[in-house]
């Protein structure tokens, strides 16, 4: 009989039931009110929007912290072992399986009505040691289809669903995939094996790929899309998508990229997971205050996102208190939704909005002439500007011509009065080139600081490959804040390579608030 370690055992319902009663519990409860209502969790309110909420969990954390454990039943109906389940820490040695974290886990969430989604069968990283490029196509083919059969058969009908294949796209490599001990002895069809193999070890699991940095439109997001397509005309068992979506608050993709993002994947016939979400809050200078805040509209905007897709059953925070984020290996950080005394942040009320399917608001336009209805007022260059009306868009535009390698773009100084309050802000703007098959362009805020120490900062906003000759939108959410007062704040639109003719219209910069 299968022993596990311990089950702690937390009275979910109690606690629901004592935090509707408004009565004391050493529980700590969210902040949030209901309009004239008593507190809701965030799993109550995820149930009503017809979605999942879930977090990853920490099996130490679980077994030694009681309110981690009680936190954890109270707001998620989904789990994700963070690091239980993955191959290196289950099979250390060849043969020889550590079980306890992840039954410990799983048997938490039966324990507590909730739902599991194992995480994750094959992953260039946290891979056992005796798993090495000195073994022959033969041998890690069969102890990587021995590895997935084995864990999905111990929880075979418990679990809702598996990331079977992590981060499997690395652009940056030649052949677009991540150089791993999998993809070097195989090659790319370990991914079809590993499907495979997985849809015979528990037929009822719903199988995911699950990919990192594929929020946004652009050639990592391409790649997948195509990859997910290919494989599924080849019959392969992905039944869906995870976008991971760790961000950070100084630059997040737009609602409208992750969407149409979130909708073509979803078109493929593909369930879609927002599977890892946390939001660093460090990469944005200024205010603790204000860090916070673009935290809360990062998260309302990711959650709106799977609320307002059909196609989207969870949304999954890598996480929930400050106090273990992975995020802080790299130095004490902010990103999830509880503090380290497990009281919820603002961070927490934009997961309440998200899952009313409350989108961020924006408001008016703080670009001077964005639409370039009086021609390239307040616009300049360092190469040739024409304003025309353009027929496709039915607006005006500005083409930037005559460009040469070093040119700047377009540019557009003044904005010091309407950014200098920092914020959470959307940026959207319409872009077209000629003369290359496809360019980087950037949007970028030139930021003069001096009391900084450093004259000019240059942030980069927004940025996205465009293809010779169709307008394209250019889009990202940014936060902005000082360490101290700006003198000047100045907008530039360029590319890269930069000796191509560059058309912008309709530029946006709108302050992003919760309503
Ligand atoms: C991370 C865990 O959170 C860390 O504790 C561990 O040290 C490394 O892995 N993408 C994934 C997750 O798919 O498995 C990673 O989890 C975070 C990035």
């Amino acid at each position: 009989m299968r022993r596990s370690r311990f089950i702690r055992q937390v009275p979910v319902l109690l606690v629901v039931a004592s935090l509707s009663l408004g009565c004391g519990d050493d529980t700590p409860s969210p902040e949030h009110e209901d309009a004239g209502g008593p507190s809701t969790t965030l799993r109550q309110l995820a149930a009503r929007a017809g979605k999942r909420i879930g977090a990853a969990v920490d099996a130490a954390a679980l077994a030694t912290d009681e309110t981690y454990a009680s936190v954890l039943a109270r707001e998620f109906d989904y789990v994700t072992p963070e690091n239980a389940m993955k191959w290196g820490p289950l099979e250390p040695v060849d043969g020889s399986y550590a079980w306890a974290d992840a039954d410990d886990i799983v048997e938490f969430a039966e324990a507590h009505g909730q739902e599991v989604k194992g995480h994750t069968l094959v992953w260039h990283r946290q891979t056992p040691s005796w798993v090495d490029s000195s073994m022959s196509a033969d041998e890690l083919s069969s102890a990587l289809e021995d590895h997935i059969t084995t864990t999905m058969t111990r929880y075979k009908g418990r679990l809702r669903a598996w990331d079977v294949v992590n981060e499997a796209v690395d652009v940056a490599t030649d052949s677009g995939f991540t150089q791993s001990v999998f993809y070097e002895v195989l090659g790319p069809s370990y991914i079809a094996d590993a499907f495979r193999w997985a849809r015979a070890a528990d037929p009822e699991a719903l199988l995911f790929y699950n990919e990192v940095g594929i929020e946004r439109l652009g050639e990592k997001s391409d790649f997948t899309y195509d990859l997910m397509q290919e494989l599924l005309d080849q019959g392969v068992p992905i039944d869906g998508i995870g976008l991971q979506s760790h961000v950070s608050t100084h630059r997040y993709p737009s609602l409208n990229d992750l969407q149409a993002n979130l909708r073509r994947f979803a078109s493929l016939g593909l369930v879609l997971n927002i599977s890892e979400v946390d939001a660093r809050t460090r990469l944005m200078p200024g205010e603790k205050e204000s860090r916070l805040f673009a935290q809360r509209i990062a998260f309302q905007q990711i959650v709106s996102a799977c609320v307002l897709e059909a196609g989207c059953e969870a949304v999954t925070f890598w996480g929930f208190t400050d106090k273990y984020s992975w995020i802080n290996d790299e130095g004490p950080e902010d990103p999830l939704l509880f503090d380290r005394d497990y009281e919820a942040k603002p961070a927490y009320d934009g997961v309440v909005d998200g899952l009313a399917g409350e989108r961020p608001a924006l408001g008016p336009n703080l670009v001077p002439n964005g639409d370039f209805s009086q021609e390239d007022a307040g616009w300049s260059s360092d190469a040739e500007l024409n304003s025309i009306d353009d027929d496709v868009l039915d607006m005006r535009a500005v083409c930037v011509t005559g460009r040469d390698g070093g040119s700047m773009g377009l540019s557009r100084a003044g904005l010091l009065d309407a950014l200098s309050g920092g914020g959470p802000f959307s940026f959207q703007a319409r872009v077209r080139i000629e003369g290359a098959e496809s360019v980087s362009v950037e949007a970028r805020l030139l930021v003069e600081e001096p009391a900084s120490g450093e004259p000019l900062q240059e942030l980069n906003i927004a940025a996205r490959p465009v293809t010779n000759g169709e307008w394209m939108e250019l889009a990202g959410y940014f936060g902005l804040g000082f360490e101290s007062s700006p003198t000047a704040i100045t907008l530039t639109l360029s590319s890269t390579p930069a000796d191509v003719d560059l058309c912008v219209a309709d530029v946006r910069i709108e302050s992003v608030s919760a309503r």
